[in-house]
């Protein structure tokens, strides 16, 4: 079947925050990302300010307003620092919004082409859920540090010294949460809009109601470099997760962004001591037999593992190591995730009951249990 959607891969994860300047002094000293791109009012931007970072393939952009009555200080307001656009890069703009549009999604900006001496890129944006959108990015005849419009910048601080210098290679998948009812609509949604196809892990009713309270499942591109998954709340003993999310954003919003690493235990350690809180995972985690028995052999003894807090998760193409932030800004929002995987093309369902154990405690913490 001929691709209807080709996609190049994740462009950038565009975030709206409150001070952007501190969080790009965050993000690199933190998650070691290196500032290459700014633009503000000494480049002719009067009302924002925006600070592009990347490690490795993974490009995260932070906008801030400059005044008030901006579009990006209106939704600071109302959802907190967030997500506010997953851009996607595409070989030809203009077919895939075409495409987009007539299986039914929502045009926000029609094909454009922006151009400086660097050379040109076109650009188009879908609504997704949320205030949240697509942005179809097509940079190949352009040569410069972002999009026109914006000046390299030079990095914050020195990398972190470790190998290569970045504590992560990609951006792995995007998370969403959705209201209620929903998820199978968003899922079609993909299906429709961009060819996606479901990826095997899907969490039900079992899992659900029990420990998680949340049904999740996942798209993704053909090549799979793409993957979305897409949680609802479920209705469970207690308040949901995905409740607490709904009610502190403000909606439907990304829920966390997961970063591909190729040596999990340095970038912890790397993290943790820049003051990067984690979910807490109890001993009882690594004590038990049966995940010794589920896991198996790792790379890295369990002892090490534990010490880290970091997740094991194994299925029949290999395994997967991972660890969850705690949200990084105010609102009990959004939050990151380390993964390195090992053949393993999961995302860790097997470690949903004692993820939701932790997270469960947090919310505890919060008064929103
Ligand atoms: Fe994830």
């Amino acid at each position: 079947m001929s691709d209807v959607f080709p996609v190049n891969g994740m462009d950038a994860v565009v975030f709206a925050v409150g001070n952007a300047k501190q969080a790009a002094h965050y993000y690199s000293t933190a998650f070691g990302m290196r500032l290459v791109a700014y633009k503000g009012p000494e480049t002719g931007s009067r009302d924002e300010v925006a600070y592009v970072l990347t490690s490795g393939s993974a490009r995260f952009e932070l906008r801030g307003a400059v005044r008030a009555g901006t579009d990006i200080a209106r939704h600071v307001t109302e959802h907190g620092d967030g997500v506010i656009d997953l851009a996607i890069e595409v070989p030809d703009v203009e077919a895939a919004y075409a495409h987009a549009l007539a299986q039914g999604a929502k045009g926000l900006a029609e094909p454009y082409t922006l151009e400086d001496d660097h050379g040109k890129v076109v650009m188009a944006a879908i609504a997704t859920y949320g205030e949240t959108r697509h942005t179809l990015v097509d940079r190949s005849n352009y040569s410069g540090p972002y999009l026109p419009g914006y000046v390299a910048a030079e990095p914050i601080v020195a990398p972190p010294a470790v190998k290569n210098g970045r504590l992560f290679q990609a951006v792995d998948h995007c998370v969403g949460n959705v209201e209620l009812g929903k998820m199978d609509e968003w899922v079609e949604f993909y299906k429709k809009v961009m060819g996606f196809t479901n990826m095997a892990e899907f969490i039900g009713d079992d899992i659900a109601t029990e420990y998680s309270a949340l049904m999740s499942k996942v798209v993704a591109d053909g090549t799979r470099k793409v993957k979305f998954p897409l949680n609802e709340p479920a209705v469970a003993k207690k308040k949901s997760q995905i409740d607490e999310y709904l009610e502190f954003y403000g909606g439907p919003g990304v829920q966390h962004i997961a970063l591909a690493t190729n040596d999990i235990l340095t970038t912890v350690d790397h993290m943790r001591a820049a003051g990067v809180q984690f979910l807490d995972t109890p001993d009882s985690y690594y004590d038990d037999p049966e995940l010794r028995a589920r896991i198996g052999e790792v790379r890295a003894p369990i002892e090490e593992l534990k010490k880290r807090r970091i997740l094991v998760d194994r299925d029949e193409d290999g395994y997967l190591l991972q660890i969850f932030t705690k949200p990084v800004q105010d609102r009990p929002t959004v939050f990151f995730e380390l993964i390195e995987r090992h053949g393993s093309l999961g995302f860790g369902k097997g470690n949903f009951k004692a993820l939701f154990e932790a997270i469960e405690r947090e919310q505890e913490r919060r008064g929103n249990l």
